[in-house]
């Protein structure tokens, strides 16, 4: 039987990279995201290589959408969770933030991740087994002038990562933290990693049973200071 693989946030970008090596290599793939026609055109893509795209459609800021994503993995009994969605944090100094776009980007990109975890865990508890791979940055592990936000949620998402790791391996589960610098998954980037070798080097990772955090540069030179 298919293992099954839960990646938030697959409509596009890496997220949809990951569901297209993870399906090429036998899994299930429960697709995460708003955009109804871009989940279409994953879940089509993914069924080519023989295995079922679910998707699971829904704004992460509701509870509702974190119950409905527990509900299929439970369904599926998966093995891996790939907390993968976010939203961009364009740069911008502290006081020129609303306190709504603040809100905003912390539960999206901090609280939706450990409310999900949260409930898997219990699911990978019972059966002691199973990977979470949290996707975070660069911006997790250094810090950017006008990217408070941003820095506070990968950190935060970096402190729950780690901590977790703690409890979690003794039980069979394991927890791995991604940080990338930018990946090239918009046409107005210049530079950055390609998010299907990306992709890849993660699944390889994981396939490996490699449980080392993945942490990779690829800035140009001008870049690095
Ligand atoms: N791109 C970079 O340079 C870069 C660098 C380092 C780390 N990362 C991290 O890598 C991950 C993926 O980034 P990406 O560049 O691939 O992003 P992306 O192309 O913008 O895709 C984001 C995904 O998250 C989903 N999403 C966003 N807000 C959501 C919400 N409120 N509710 C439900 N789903 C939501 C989107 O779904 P819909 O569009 O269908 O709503 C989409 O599937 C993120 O965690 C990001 O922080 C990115």
């Amino acid at each position: 039987m298919n293992e099954t693989a839960l990646i938030t946030g697959s409509s596009k970008g890496l997220g949809k990279e990951l569901a297209l090596v993870f399906a090429e290599n036998g899994y299930n793939i429960i697709l995460h995201g708003r955009d109804e026609k871009d989940l279409q055109r994953v879940q089509e893509e993914v069924s080519k290589y023989g295995v079922e795209g679910i998707v699971v459609r829904g704004d992460l800021k509701y509870p509702e959408t974190i119950k409905a994503l527990y509900s299929e993995a439970k369904r599926k009994d998966i093995s891996v969770l790939i907390n993968n969605a976010g939203t961009p944090c364009p740069g911008l100094p502290l006081n020129q933030r609303t306190p709504e776009q603040t809100y905003e980007s912390i539960i999206i990109n901090l609280i939706s991740p450990i409310q999900i975890t949260q409930r898997i865990y219990e699911h990978f508890l019972k059966k002691n087994e199973g990977t979470i791979i949290n996707i975070n940055s660069f911006s997790g592990i250094t810090n950017q002038k006008f990217r408070t936000i941003h820095c506070a949620n990968k950190w935060g998402l970096k402190g729950f990562t780690d901590t977790l790791k703690l409890e979690a391996k003794e039980n069979g589960i394991y927890v791995i933290g991604v940080y990338p610098t930018r990946i090239k998954t918009r046409p107005e980037f210049t530079y950055g990693l390609d998010p299907k070798e990306l992709a890849k080097k993660i699944y390889t990772h994981y396939n490996t049973k490699n449980i080392e955090d993945i942490i990779i540069d690829g800035r140009p030179k001008e870049f690095k200071k």
